[in-house]
C-alpha cells in the first residue's frame, strides 16, 4: 500500500501547505504568459501550456472527488480518469489563457477547502483507483501536489522555489518573482523585489517594524558613525501617515495604500569630527537594504522610492538642517488578491520580469576595459 504522506500532527499531509502557496502564488506567475504563447505547441503531438493545465483542472476535478469520498468512506475503489482524451474533450486550446487560470484556481480552491475540512483519522483512509494498489488519503493528495508540480515544470514554472518557501499556513506568498541569478545566491536576496500592491486593510505589527529597523542598526557604516536614520509612519499618528502620503510624487499613488511607510535619512556630516560625509547617502542604503531584506524575511514586503517631495517632508516632519532626506519605503503585507481582476496596466507592471546587467557590465577584472565574467580564467 502506498503510504509515505509526511502527515503531521497539526496542519495534515505535506501537499496541503504545498497547495495553499501554490494557489496563492501560480495565477500571478502564469498571468505573466501571454495568451499566444501559452497556445503553442512545442510539437504536434505535446500540450501547449493552455493543454497542461487544462489537464491540471481536470486533474483537480477529479481528485477533487477523491478527497471527498475517502473522507466520507473507507476503502474505496474509484474509476480512472484518461488524461489525454479529457483534454481533447475540453478543447483546451479554444479557451483564453487567463479563464483557464481562473478556472484552475477556482477547482483548486474547491479540492483545498474539502481537503482542509478532513479530520486527521481521514488521511489515512485508503483508495484504489482505476484497480491500483490500495493508497492512503494523504499520499494521494501529496501525490496530487507532485503530479500538478510535474506539469507546471512543462510550461516552464519555477515551482520548487513556490513548495521550497511552501508553509504550513500557507504564509508564502513572496516566490513568484524570486531573481533567476546566473549564479547561486542566498533566498533572500532572490525572493526580495519591490511590488506596488499590498494586502488590503492589513496594518504591519511594531514588533516587526521594530526587527527591520534592527537589522537595519546593524548595517556597517564608514567609521562605525552610523549616519542613517529612519522616520516611521506606521499609521498610530494617522496624521503624520496621512501627510506622508501627500508627499508622495504622482507617479507613486499606488504607495498611498501601503500600511507603513518610512523615510530614511543621512546625515551629511560625520558625527565624530563634523567633516563632510561624502558616505553618508551610501552607509543610508547600507541600512536600508538590510531593512528590505529583514521585510521578505518577516513576510512582508517593501519597495523603496525616490518619488516623493523631499523638501516638503524636510519641513513637515521636523528634520533638522544638515540632515538630507533619502527615500521614502512603502511596507505592507504582500497582496492576496486576484491579479486578474487588476487593470491591465496595474497587472503588467506586477508581473513585469525582474531583469539585471550582465555581471561582465558592471564588474571590471583590473581595468575598466576588461568585463569580469565567467568566461576568462
Ligand atoms: C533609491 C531608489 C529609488 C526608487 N524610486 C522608486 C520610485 O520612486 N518608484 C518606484 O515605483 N520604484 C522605485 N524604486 C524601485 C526600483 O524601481 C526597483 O528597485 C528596481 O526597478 C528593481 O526592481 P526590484 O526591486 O523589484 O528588483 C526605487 C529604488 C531605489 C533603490
Amino acid at each position: 500500500m502506498n503510504n509515505e504522506s509526511d502527515i503531521s500532527r497539526e496542519s495534515g499531509p505535506r501537499g496541503l501547505g504545498q497547495l495553499r502557496a501554490l494557489i496563492v502564488c501560480l495565477p500571478g506567475t502564469l498571468a505573466a504568459i501571454a495568451n499566444e504563447v501559452a497556445s503553442v505547441k512545442p510539437a504536434p503531438d505535446r500540450w501547449s501550456a493552455k493543454e497542461e493545465l487544462g489537464h491540471l483542472i481536470d486533474s483537480a476535478a477529479n481528485n477533487h472527488q477523491r478527497i471527498v469520498r475517502a473522507q466520507l468512506e473507507d476503502n474505496l475503489s474509484l474509476a480512472e480518469y484518461d488524461g489525454e482524451r479529457w483534454v481533447e474533450l475540453h478543447a483546451y486550446q479554444n479557451h483564453e489563457w487567463i479563464d483557464l487560470i481562473a478556472l484552475w484556481r477556482a477547482g483548486n480552491s474547491q479540492l483545498l477547502a474539502a481537503a482542509e475540512a478532513a479530520p486527521q483519522s481521514a488521511w489515512s483512509h485508503t483508495l484504489a483507483v482505476g484497480g491500483s494498489e490500495p493508497m492512503t488519503l494523504g499520499f494521494v493528495l501529496d501525490d496530487y501536489v507532485t503530479h500538478m508540480s510535474h506539469h507546471l515544470r512543462h510550461i516552464g514554472i519555477a515551482v520548487d522555489d513556490i513548495l521550497a518557501n511552501a508553509r504550513p499556513d500557507g504564509a508564502s506568498i513572496y516566490p513568484e518573482k524570486a531573481a533567476q541569478t546566473d549564479y547561486p545566491i542566498n533566498e533572500l536576496m532572490r525572493r526580495r523585489w519591490s511590488p506596488r500592491l499590498f494586502e488590503e486593510g492589513r496594518a504591519v505589527e511594531k514588533e516587526k517594524l521594530l526587527t527591520m529597523l534592527e537589522a537595519a542598526r546593524w548595517a556597517p557604516s564608514c567609521f562605525n558613525d552610523q549616519p542613517r536614520y529612519f522616520l516611521v509612519f506606521d499609521g498610530s499618528d494617522a496624521r503624520a501617515l496621512a501627510r506622508a502620503r501627500d508627499c508622495l510624487g504622482e507617479g507613486n499613488a499606488w504607495a498611498r495604500e501601503a500600511p507603513t511607510l518610512m523615510l530614511s535619512v543621512a546625515r551629511d556630516t560625520f558625527e565624530r569630527n563634523g567633516k563632510p560625509n561624502r558616505w553618508a547617502q551610501h552607509d543610508s542604503g547600507l541600512a536600508t537594504e538590510n531593512l528590505l531584506l529583514e521585510a521578505v524575511e518577516l513576510g512582508l514586503a517593501a519597495h523603496p522610492m525616490a518619488g516623493y517631495d523631499a523638501e516638503r517632508a524636510q519641513s513637515e516632519f521636523g528634520i533638522p538642517g544638515g540632515f538630507t532626506p533619502i527615500a521614502m519605503i512603502a511596507i505592507g503585507y504582500p497582496y492576496r488578491g486576484k491579479l486578474e481582476e487588476l487593470d491591465e496596466k496595474r497587472r503588467a507592471k506586477e508581473l513585469a520580469p525582474r531583469e539585471r546587467k550582465p555581471i561582465g557590465e558592471v564588474a571590471f577584472s583590473g581595468h575598466w576595459s576588461v568585463p569580469y565574467d565567467g568566461s576568462a580564467r
